[in-house]
């Protein structure tokens, strides 16, 4: 199935490049599909970045960005690398960054990437093929306490002790092979739906984010962006669970409401407000004709960071 983009519309509309030779980044290439609208926008003085961890996103995003009237580079790695990424182009300053989270469909669909318990494949989960551990190398060398605190946090399993002990007891019994193995380990102890969810759909998504270090990416994104922002420019960052999109509220929140030095029982005058550069947007969802045409976008939350035009 093809990558159906999320929010496109929300996304095209915040991108409006008032800059000569606007900077413009993609931190999650995947399909190209944002890439692809976003690029038809700028002008031919415009630089486009793209990054993706998987490099078969780079060949999808090669292709499809061939006729770009602006200057495209593209970056196999982690979109946590930005700094450096721009310090080898020479850019100091971007005017429009987008993180659209998560997977794309067609790492999803591809059974011997190991992500999805309806395709059977190899117990991988890794974005990025070439480098780290696979999810099998991981399981082998975890104790139980830390892979039940890992479905807790980032799958926010309620049952996540018992899931992790079946887990490791199907290891152990030479019974975890697949992701057919692993969503059976875990049916094991948690047979039935809830709310037409899988049992294993929680606990597959913890160890992907586990597997790729996703929020400490994510985390590392949130820190290194709002710096970077030209007067005017702006971040959205499209989020598909609680936990991502809660670090992008916390995280842009603290950049709109700066903490004030003074003592918070002390009043204050209007010149002592602590003043910001920027304003926030959010959260954005799926209309009721994305939601017909793309039922994955329900989960999808866009959250805009704006620096002001004439912030000084
Ligand atoms: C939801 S898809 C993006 C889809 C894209 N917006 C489109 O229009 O097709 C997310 C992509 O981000 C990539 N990705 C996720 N985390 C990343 C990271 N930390 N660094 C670089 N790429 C990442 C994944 O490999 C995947 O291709």
């Amino acid at each position: 199935m093809p990558h159906i983009p999320v929010l496109m519309n929300a996304v095209c509309a915040r991108a409006q490049f008032h800059a000569e030779n606007p900077v413009v980044v993609d931190a999650t290439l995947g399909g190209a599909g944002h890439a692809a609208a976003l690029v038809e926008r700028m002008p031919p003085g415009g630089v486009f970045i793209g990054i993706d961890r998987d490099p078969e996103a780079l060949i999808r995003g090669r292709e499809r960005l061939a006729g770009a009237r602006c200057a495209v580079y593209l970056h196999h790695g982690e979109f946590s690398e930005l700094p450096e990424v721009l310090d080898r182009r020479g850019v100091s300053e971007i005017d429009f960054l987008l993180a659209d989270l998560g997977v794309s469909s067609f790492q999803l669909d591809e059974a011997d990437r190991g992500f999805s318990f309806s395709a059977d494949g190899p117990l991988d989960m890794r974005m990025n093929p070439e480098a780290g551990e696979t999810l099998l190398e991981k399981l082998s060398s975890i104790e139980y306490a830390d892979l039940a605190s890992i479905l807790r946090r980032f799958g926010e399993e309620p049952a996540a002790g018992p899931i992790a002990r079946s887990i490791l007891r199907a290891l152990e019994q030479d019974q975890l092979h697949t992701t057919a193995d692993l969503a059976a380990a875990v049916t094991r102890v948690v047979p039935s739906f809830t709310r037409n969810l899988h049992p294993a759909t929680k606990t597959f998504q913890a160890l992907r984010i586990w597997v790729n270090g996703e929020l400490e990416e994510v985390e590392a994104l949130l820190a290194a962006v709002p710096e970077l922002l030209t007067p005017g420019g702006r971040m959205l960052v499209i989020s598909f669970h609680s936990l991502e999109d809660r670090l992008a509220k916390q995280a842009f929140a603290k950049l709109c409401h700066p903490e004030r030095d003074i003592p918070s029982w002390v009043p204050l005058t209007r010149d002592q407000m602590p003043k910001s550069r920027f304003w926030t947007e959010g959260p954005i969802g799926p209309d009721a004709d994305e939601l017909e045409a793309n039922p994955r976008s329900r989960s999808a939350k866009l959250r805009v960071l704006w620096t002001l035009e004439d912030a000084t």
